[in-house]
């Protein structure tokens, strides 16, 4: 029939394939090449269809490279209803991820079936839009309105099981043979004189809906997702399948989806997930570049962070000895995993059993000559540089030839830490972000002498235990934290200018950040930023810079933990809540070093945040420190909260324009000095070019 669809009779069951790799997206050719399908059989000797996919997975949505661009007939909606008015029963057979599109092309089949490991979801939020092809009209239908919205504002994906019993799967079938499970399935259904089920016909009773449950869901999406439209238009959607006609809400749900798709949340949203799967590319290591077998790992350092890297391995079945200089810090260690995954247990989201199987793969020692064999090794000690090479030099006299020497130091230099050892070619930085069991970011960092098998290993590992992985090249604070000591700075410097605590957090807090800057510090502890700069000899000698923050540090307001920093905390509930004696001190602190304080916009706090990160940004492209400006941005948004609508920094300063930032940037560099406030020479070019990072990229 197509390249990508076809159909054949097997019996009376006529069978359309869907192969369009790897994801067998809903590209034009899939549409036409269904429908056509679709048609065929309606004057065929079949009695029944099953629709199926070839290839790792049943149709994983609509092809997101299309949106943005003019659209292409047919679209998905009409084949969808072709599919669902057909004269014949239509079976799906699910297996791998029906999502998005794909999942919608199920609802309107009239039965489905699936493998037990299949899942299906309705993502279209991740990407700022909602399911534009009846996914918000269907499934309320037959999961019920509460379902549905949690399942489609969440985005998150559910398993075959739960969709059976949720009713969104009609039937699990076993065995190798999906193709043949779901023939017979289809053969079973016409013997009986099964109906053609269209979800469209089953009525939602508005009864049932409890008085103000849509305004209620639409303050609470707002909640969780700041500043975000897609959950809003959501909730809209699925109201309007609960109050209107089938074809009306269908209406409804189009409007919102084109209003959607062209918004600018839906591109940052899009450029992140491209740019998240480009990241995982290392632009001169071939693909076929060979990996190390990891089986077993060590991890030196039984902190928070080594404990939250165990985890990491444990979760994914692999084994992890954890070293500790004696059995004291070794049994507190062990003690934190235990703890973290008996509340992950409490809350429900683990079996006590499944718990038991992770711990019982985490052991610990005190002696190196345990670990001899391990296949990788991460040290994840404190941030002192002669003592890592010390553990270096260590390993390299302990661990097998072959095994991968890592560290998950955030500032260090790792081509001093590889010199250390004989094998400065085995040696690599994984920098994780804590806690290291939760954060999605890993920067995996290229040492110069890296062996490129190392590397791809490193990756391809990353992957492996759930991680999105950026590479870095070796400078002071990597891509992530090299570029956020200008944002920290501002935040302070803006209170000494005028503005409070509150309004600083705030005015970022709006625009999306999880957290802003100051509740940051307090929660950290302000006293590690305070002696972190005290180890710092190139910052400039003026008393004005991170004035707030020392001040508070020598005043024993260390943050969340003294119940005191930038805020004062509840004791019980630990609420933030602004304190006039900070205010005072902040005027206080101002008066005493001349400087005259202002009334400052918000516009002005996230130019004075953000610009520094995009400069410095500039400076790591130039340096070729990231690979990419996209990468940056994967790194902004999965280590640093940074909100994905907003695309990252670099795709955000594109979205300004580079002229307005480097003029805004020259502007603070005559009102605050060039110790601050330097342009880097790449975004001075591209302002003047008027390009953008995303032009620069695509040239290199
Ligand atoms: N459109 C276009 N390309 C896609 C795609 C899509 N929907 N989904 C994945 N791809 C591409 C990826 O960009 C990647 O390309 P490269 O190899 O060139 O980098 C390739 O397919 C493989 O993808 P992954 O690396 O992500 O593979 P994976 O096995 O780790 O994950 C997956 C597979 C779970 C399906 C994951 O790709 C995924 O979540 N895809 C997106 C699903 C989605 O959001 N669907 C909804 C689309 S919007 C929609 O459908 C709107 C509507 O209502 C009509």
């Amino acid at each position: 029939m197509s390249e990508v669809v076809s159909y054949q009779l097997k019996d009376n069951i006529g069978v359309i394939t869907v192969n369009n790799p790897p994801v067998n997206a809903l590209a034009q050719v899939v549409r036409e090449g269904i429908l056509n399908a679709i048609n065929t059989a309606q004057d065929d000797a079949s009695e029944a269809i099953v629709l199926r996919c070839a290839g790792r997975t049943f149709i994983a949505g609509a092809d997101i490279t299309e949106f943005g661009k003019p659209p292409k007939e047919p679209a998905l909606p009409d084949v969808l209803s072709v599919l669902e008015n057909s004269s014949k029963l239509v079976v799906a057979a699910i297996h791998g991820t029906a999502l998005g599109g794909g999942f919608e092309t199920t609802l309107a089949c009239h039965y489905r079936c699936a493998i037990a490991s299949a899942k299906v979801g309705l993502p279209e939020v991740k990407l700022g839009i909602l399911p534009g092809a009846g996914g918000t009209q269907r499934v309320p239908r037959i999961a019920g309105v509460k379902a549905a919205l949690d399942m489609i504002t969440s985005g998150n994906p559910v398993a075959a099981s739960k969709a059976k019993d949720m009713g969104l799967v009609d039937e699990l079938v076993s065995g190798d043979d999906l193709e043949a499970a779901a023939i017979s399935y289809a053969k079973e259904l016409v013997a009986s004189g099964a109906p053609l089920k269209r979800i469209r016909d089953i009525a939602i009773d508005p009864a049932t809906i409890e008085p103000g449950f849509f305004e209620s869901s639409r303050k609470q999406v707002a909640r969780r997702a700041r500043g975000q439209i897609a959950p809003d238009r959501i909730v809209s959607a699925i109201q309007a399948a609960v109050e209107l006609p089938f074809d009306d809400g269908l209406k409804k749900e189009r409007e919102l989806f084109l209003e959607l798709v062209s918004s600018s949340e839906s591109a940052a949203m899009r450029h992140i997930f491209f740019a998240e799967r480009q990241a995982a590319k290392i632009k001169d290591l071939p693909k076929d570049t060979p990996t190390r077998a990891i089986k077993k790992v060590a991890i030196i350092g039984g902190g928070t962070m080594g404990g939250g890297i165990a985890m990491c391995f444990a979760n994914v079945d692999i084994p992890v000895v954890m070293v500790e200089v004696n059995d004291e810090a070794l049994q507190r260690g062990l003690s934190i995993i235990n703890k973290n995954y008996g509340i992950t247990v409490k809350k429900g989201k683990m079996s006590e059993e499944r718990m038991q199987t992770r711990l019982e793969l985490i052991s610990g020692t005190t002696d190196y000559a345990d670990i001899a064999d391990v296949d990788l090794v991460i040290e994840a000690v404190f941030e002192n540089l002669d003592l890592k090479k010390e553990i270096f030099s260590k390993l390299d006299a302990t661990c097998k030839q072959g095994a991968i020497l890592a560290t998950n130091t955030s500032y260090q230099d790792v081509n001093a830490i590889a010199d250390a050892t004989s094998r400065p070619q085995d040696v690599v930085g994984m920098h994780f972000f804590s806690p290291a069991n939760v954060m999605k970011l890993l920067e995996v960092v290229r040492g110069d002498k890296t062996a490129d098998d190392v590397l791809a290993t490193a990756m391809k590992t990353g992957k492996q235990i759930g991680k999105i992985c950026a590479l870095s090249r070796v400078c002071y604070g990597f891509i992530g934290n090299r570029m956020l000591s200008g944002y920290g700075r501002e935040a302070q410097g803006l209170l000494l200018d005028g503005c409070t605590p509150a309004q600083v957090d705030s005015a970022l807090e709006n625009f999306g950040m999880a957290m802003g800057p100051l509740a940051m510090g307090d929660l950290a502890g302000l006293d590690v930023g305070y002696k972190a700069r005290q180890s710092r000899t190139d910052l400039p000698d003026d008393p004005r810079l991170y004035r707030m923050g020392t001040v508070l540090v020598e005043m024993d307001r260390l943050g969340q933990k003294t119940g005191a920093g930038y805020y004062k905390y509840d004791p019980e509930t630990r609420a933030r809540m602004s304190d006039p004696e900070v205010e005072a001190l902040i005027k206080k602190e101002a008066e005493a070093l001349g400087v005259e304080q202002r009334d400052i916009s918000d516009e002005e706090i996230l130019q004075r945040c953000f610009y520094p990160l995009i400069n410095e940004g500039a400076l790591i492209l130039e340096e070729g420190i990231a690979q990419r400006p996209s990468d940056i941005d994967v790194v902004y948004v999965y280590g640093y909260a940074f909100p994905a609508a907003k695309g990252g920094p670099m795709f955000y300063a594109d979205q300004i324009g580079l002229k307005n930032v480097y003029d805004k940037i020259c502007e603070f560099r005559d009102r605050y000095g060039e110790d601050y406030w330097k342009p880097a020479p790449l975004l001075k070019e591209l302002a003047e070019k008027g390009s953008s990072f995303a032009e620069w990229a695509e040239q290199q």
